[in-house]
């Protein structure tokens, strides 16, 4: 081969080398880390890029070299001369391929094994996944809230549930996902390591209200977790005796599916609840007596325009009813104001 020829080929592969890489690295791909684990993920991601644009620049310069340089002549109908096989080529292209999967088989068997490698003092969290809301639980500090809020820096389990159907927990910036699948517990590490609040998506198609099935997960600095996760809880514990309907509203994830201002919820799943004594008055009920049915028996009566079935049909069981009656009263007050 002359040194023109190989002069050319270089300079093809650089050019398109240089343009693939721009591309991969120019675009935002993907979402800036927030935890070691995502970090890791990236890096396997950019190995793989790496050796996406070597390979491609090789072969983008091969092809363009022998369009341009080996083109037949119009009026050129001949056959090419026969060939058969080049044993050395044979052995690199198998060989090439080979050691690259390979290698790259290794890189993500590693990652695999740090990413689910839990640190000492792991923070358990339950999420659970209903249609169509989070809700998280810390069981040592007994509270459950709708927001997900991690420290920084610590080893986080979660541990999923699904109370109905398949849902799949997705925080972009952690760059794992988790289904939740019903009767199955399901688990994920996470070591946050970036302050700020991303958000926590629902990524399975799990009915109506899938798309707004979302909630946040915030990142904070340790010191102002452990604070907040102690006022949480001693909250919870002084309000034990008198069950606030707002908490049962918030942590049911009712507002994910309904709106109702006093709670600052603007669900567009189902009904309107600010409108709830204008619908108890078309159901031809006392309106304390509808909204409590609409609880317990959703399908009982339906707003016109709704279909059934959304509604999931576990409250009557899942919620006491302590906190059935604080949350039909709240409704009760909520509804009259709006
Ligand atoms: Cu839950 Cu999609």
């Amino acid at each position: 081969m002359r040194r023109g020829s190989i002069l050319t080929l270089l300079g093809i592969g650089v050019i398109a080398g240089g343009v693939a890489a721009a591309v991969a690295v120019l675009l935002p791909w993907l979402p800036t880390p927030a935890s070691r684990e995502a970090g890791r993920i990236d890096f396997v991601f950019w190995f793989v890029i790496t050796i996406c644009i070597v390979i491609f620049a090789i072969v983008a310069a091969v092809l363009l070299y022998s369009v341009v340089y080996f083109r037949a002549a119009p009026d050129d109908d001949s056959d090419g001369p026969p060939i058969h096989g080049n044993t050395g080529i044979e052995i690199a292209w198998t060989l090439v391929p080979t050691l690259l999967v390979t290698a790259i088989g290794i890189v993500s068997a590693v990652v695999l094994a740090q990413n689910d490698a839990q640190g000492s003092d792991v923070l358990n969290v339950d999420v659970t996944a209903q249609q169509f809301a989070w809700t998280f639980t810390y069981p040592d500090a007994r509270i459950t809230t709708a927001t997900l809020r991690l420290p920084k820096g610590r080893s986080v389990l979660l541990t999923l549930h699904s109370k109905d159907v398949i849902h799949s927990f997705w925080v972009p910036q952690f760059a794992q996902k988790e289904d939740t699948v019903p009767g199955l517990t399901t688990t994920l590490h996470i070591t946050p390591d970036r302050l700020g609040t991303f958000p926590v998506i629902c990524t399975e198609l799990c009915g109506l209200g899938h798309a707004l099935m979302r909630s946040e997960a915030i990142v904070m600095e340790p010191a102002a977790f452990d604070t907040w996760l102690k006022k949480q809880s001693q909250a919870a514990r002084s309000s034990n005796a008198a069950v606030s309907g707002a908490a049962v509203f918030s942590d049911n994830g009712c507002g994910s599916c309904h709106t109702l201002i006093a709670a600052g919820a603007a669900g567009k799943v189902g009904p309107d609840l600010d409108n709830l004594p204008a619908e108890a008055q078309q159901a031809g009920k006392p309106l304390q007596a509808f909204i409590h049915q609409s609880i317990v028996d959703p399908n009982a009566y339906v707003a016109p325009g709704y279909p059934q079935n959304v509604m999931p049909q576990s409250f009557g069981s899942s919620l006491s009813a302590r906190q059935l009656d604080a949350l039909v009263s709240y409704l009760v007050d909520s509804s009259k104001k709006g």
